[in-house]
């Protein structure tokens, strides 16, 4: 586990140390608090959104956020830039490195990003492919620690497919020293290179990461039960065949009679209401899905602030 260094890109979670991931969480505060201080704090710096997927919160919440704090951006769709169709990668990554200050980037395959960071000498900042969802992660424990009592470790159940974003969920918890109880169909478990690296960050904080393939065990207890959409983005063509594995893993009201009283209910979004996640439960008292979102844009505000500058 890196300690005492300043990360220079985010494709990772594994990029920021414990304690950085602290200083990001810190300066999310402070930025959410009061968003005029920093209103000049990427004066003078162009950024690229490089997006070959469709995206609603990570594109405009970035864009947002750097805009609001004086920087530039330019936005490349699916449609704009073909990365590695019309040019390779690496001659891309080249050019841009000689106009922007920095990139973030959502792709199919992730060692698109990892061949972009080696020909980029600035940040590249992973807004999603299809091995982790680094962003997304940290708005996601800012919110759990919001919404979490100063006295009690709060348990983080998590159903349905070991994806990207559970990737990077459990990464990040195992470096936090956090408790999360997930439950996946047993052909759709997360990566085994990231769960490696799991048992070995837990032995160090104490994190409790546990595995089931039955939802109502996994909720048992937890304060916050989070799902996501059973085919991902890239993922349609084995769409059908793949929704078949999660019968029994939708986030009801059924399956939260398990959990603790005060369950709060996330989501990263987009949802596919009546498959992970029922409309009833989306929309209850409990889910604070659209204030998790909102932390999107405080901590990659925090995430520009901390690599680049
Ligand atoms: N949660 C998330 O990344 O949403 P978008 O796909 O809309 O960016
Ligand atoms: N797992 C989803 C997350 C969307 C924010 C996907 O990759 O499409």
């Amino acid at each position: 586990m890196k300690s005492s260094h300043k990360a220079k890109h985010l494709i990772s979670i594994d990029d920021l140390s414990s304690q950085e991931i602290q200083t990001v969480f810190g300066l999310a505060q402070k930025i959410k608090k009061s968003p005029q201080s920093y209103r000049n704090a990427l004066q003078g710096r162009m950024f690229g959104l490089i997006f070959e997927k469709p995206s609603t919160r990570t594109w405009i919440s970035f864009e947002v956020g750097i805009q609001s704090m004086g920087g530039g951006t330019i936005y490349l769709g699916p449609e704009d830039i073909h990365l590695g169709v019309r040019e390779a990668v690496k001659d891309v990554a080249r050019v841009l490195d000689r106009y922007l200050d920095g990139v973030i980037l959502r792709t199919f395959a992730h060692e698109t990003i990892i061949t972009f960071e080696h020909y980029f000498h600035k940040p590249v900042i992973n807004g999603l492919s299809d091995f982790e969802h680094p962003c997304q992660a940290l708005a996601d424990f800012l919110t759990i620690r919001e919404k979490s009592s100063a006295r009690h470790k709060p348990i983080l159940a998590y159903i349905g497919d070991g994806n990207n974003v559970l990737n990077s969920l459990i990464l990040l918890a195992a470096k936090l020293g956090s408790h999360v109880r997930y439950a996946t169909p047993a052909n759709f478990p997360p990566s085994e290179g990231v769960l490696k690296k799991v048992r070995e960050y837990s032995r160090r904080t104490g994190a409790a990461i546990e595995a089931f393939t039955d939802p109502k065990k996994a909720v048992e207890c937890a304060d916050f039960v989070y799902t996501d959409i059973w085919v991902s983005m890239g993922e349609e063509a084995k769409g059908q065949s793949k929704m078949q594995s999660f019968k029994g893993f939708q986030v009801n009201r059924e399956l939260l009679r398990g959990a603790s009283k005060g369950v709060k209910i996330m989501h990263c979004l987009p949802a596919h209401r009546g498959e992970e996640i029922t409309d009833e439960v989306l929309e209850g008292k409990q889910s604070i899905v659209f204030g998790q979102a909102e932390n999107r844009l405080h901590v990659q505000k925090a995430i520009l602030i901390h690599l680049c500058t």
